[in-house]
């Protein structure tokens, strides 16, 4: 066991539900293990700017239930650079912390895992991103919550699509996967969902269109991840109208999946990483992401994280190719 004095946790990159509750818990657990603890405001341009507090129970009252991050976010610029890194690390000794919690995805990683080899701080990375593009962990915090926003808005897209008898692509976030589209696509009973990893061409999806009119579908919805090789549902739709002549509506959920109360799951996945993260640490064990897979808590290096992908589930894939038809 490792005696820690003194340890800090911020949350960086795109904000996600049960943030808060991560940082709860990691707070918690810390003082329970008789650890001064910090939270540093903005991520990582907080942290080069010294803008650090002390924190206690108190201190994450009532936040469990919130969306969103206390201690605010960032994606830093400066942070990708030797020099902001170096000026951070001036930040944490002058403070007397020698071990960080980073809530983020992997750009937060990247970052934390630079922090480790250059500046010899311990860190660990906790998975909080609605995109689940984690390697290393079977969810990640707020994905969970993202999902549930997006299906409640597409079951109410799904009631106006069915009573005019029309298209509607739906666009949701995703950037480089489309974990959240598979499953909302699946939940929500969509005709087709356009995920990042695969290749249909605008012939194919007009194809499509057209076979389901022949098979008596009156109205159908698609879901389209951010990061489609198509481009934006925008665009999809200006190619389904200008190039094939088939009329789509078009709804972008937007940031709206990154916000509300986090699920039970994300609540309490939150917590057993908060506590994991603080555990792992007074273990001696440092730059790696604690996940969680198989119902038992991982330890992934953090250069892992990102060099290996997570794959979409090849079932899923199957289950709803054979269900929307
Ligand atoms: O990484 C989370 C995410 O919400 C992606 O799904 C999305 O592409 C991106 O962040 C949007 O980032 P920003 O809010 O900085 O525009």
């Amino acid at each position: 066991m490792k005696k820690i004095k003194r340890l800090a946790i911020l949350t960086s990159g795109g904000d996600a539900p049960g943030m808060n509750a991560t940082i709860r818990a990691a707070v918690r657990t810390a003082i329970d293990e008789d650890i001064y603890v910090f939270g540093v405001n903005s991520g990582y341009e907080g942290l080069i700017a010294g803008d650090v507090m002390p924190l206690s129970r108190r201190s994450v009252s009532n936040i469990i239930q919130k969306g969103g991050t206390f201690l605010k976010t960032s994606r830093s610029e400066s942070f990708m650079h030797k020099v902001g890194r170096k000026h951070a690390a001036g930040v944490l000794q002058e403070w007397e912390i020698s071990d960080l919690i980073v809530i983020g995805g992997d750009g937060s990683f990247h970052g934390a895992h630079a922090l480790f080899e250059e500046q010899n701080i311990n860190v660990i990375g906790i998975p909080g991103t609605i995109d689940n593009d984690i390697y290393g962990t079977d969810f990640t915090i707020g994905y969970d919550t993202a999902v549930s926003t997006a299906l409640d808005s597409i079951d109410k897209i799904r009631d106006t699509a069915a009573s005019h008898d029309r298209i509607f692509l739906v666009e949701v976030m995703g950037r480089h996967a489309g974990f959240i589209a598979l499953e909302v696509g699946i939940c929500g009973g969509a005709e087709e969902i356009l995920v990042p990893e695969a290749t249909q061409t605008i012939e194919d999806l007009g194809r499509q269109i057209k076979d389901w009119s022949r098979n008596s579908k009156t109205s159908s919805l698609i879901i389209v991840a951010e990061g489609h090789k198509l481009g934006s549902a925008n665009e999809i739709g200006d190619k389904l109208r200008d190039t094939i002549n088939i009329p789509c509506h078009v709804c972008v959920l937007g940031h709206t999946q990154r916000g509300g109360s986090p699920t039970a799951t994300d609540r309490l996945l939150a917590s057993r990483l908060g506590y994991h993260a603080v555990q792992a640490l007074k273990n001696g064990k440092t730059d790696i992401m604690v996940g969680w897979s198989n119902n038992q808590v991982t330890y992934t290096p953090l250069k892992e994280t990102w060099e290996k992908k997570k794959p979409l589930d090849e079932e899923l894939l199957k289950i709803y190719r054979i269900l929307s038809a």
